[in-house]
């Protein structure tokens, strides 16, 4: 990828995004428009995957057909709201191997506090695609990826729903090689941390935990 930045502007994306946002969109609904727009993020985000030609032989002939190269693609989510991402994902890259960094923000200083890292294999040989719905300080992102590349990988794409633009300057600092997708770049961020417009806390809405 060469962008660091890529707004999917698809108005699929943008029409389930808008549904997403609004405040009295149910926990039902707000996952359900999660799962579909992250099938439409992943085509993004994997659009210029390296692929090489097999030999297969269909009813009629045997020919040289593209398939992805490489090892399987490794998903990382950063816990929790990455799950709700990642679902969708899976069900386009089914032979992905998955890893999960737990991180939280401390509510005070808002930096990132790590409590899970378990992530696949020979990640030097994959190409690792981390999802978090919200770059928001892009303090957790910038971290996750510290611990991606930590275990191997210099392939790594990053995914997310909404960007601030303090977020996408902060991941550009600390990872200029990671190219960014994303639905939207919003306005900024409030005083609490918060993307604005955004959506709210990704995680309470799509688990319900408000
Ligand atoms: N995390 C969220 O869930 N929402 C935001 O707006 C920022 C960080």
């Amino acid at each position: 990828m060469t962008q660091h930045l890529t707004i999917v502007d698809h108005p699929l994306v943008q029409h389930k995004l808008s549904l997403m946002r609004e405040k009295d969109t149910s926990t039902a609904s707000f996952r359900q428009l999660l799962r579909e727009i992250s099938l439409l993020l992943a085509y993004e985000v994997t659009r210029e995957l390296p692929v090489t030609k097999r030999e297969i032989e269909t009813p009629l002939m045997k020919m040289q057909a593209p398939v992805i190269e490489g090892k399987k693609l490794a998903l990382v989510s950063i816990l929790r709201a990455g799950n709700g991402l990642m679902d969708g994902i899976l069900e386009l890259i089914p032979a992905a191997r998955v890893g999960f960094i737990g991180l939280y923000r401390d509510e005070e200083t808002l930096q990132p506090v790590q409590y899970y890292n378990k992530l696949p294999k020979r990640m030097e040989k994959r190409t690792a695609i981390v999802v978090d719905p919200m770059l928001a300080t892009g303090n957790s992102s910038a971290a996750a990826i510290d611990l991606v590349k930590e275990a191997g990988a210099t392939d790594i794409r990053f995914l997310c729903l909404l960007a601030a633009p303090e977020g996408v300057a902060r991941m550009k600092e600390a990872h200029p090689d990671v190219p960014i997708v994303t639905a939207s770049l919003d306005e900024k961020l409030n005083e609490l941390g918060y993307i604005v417009p955004g959506l709210g806390d990704a995680g309470d809405r799509m688990f319900g935990t408000k």
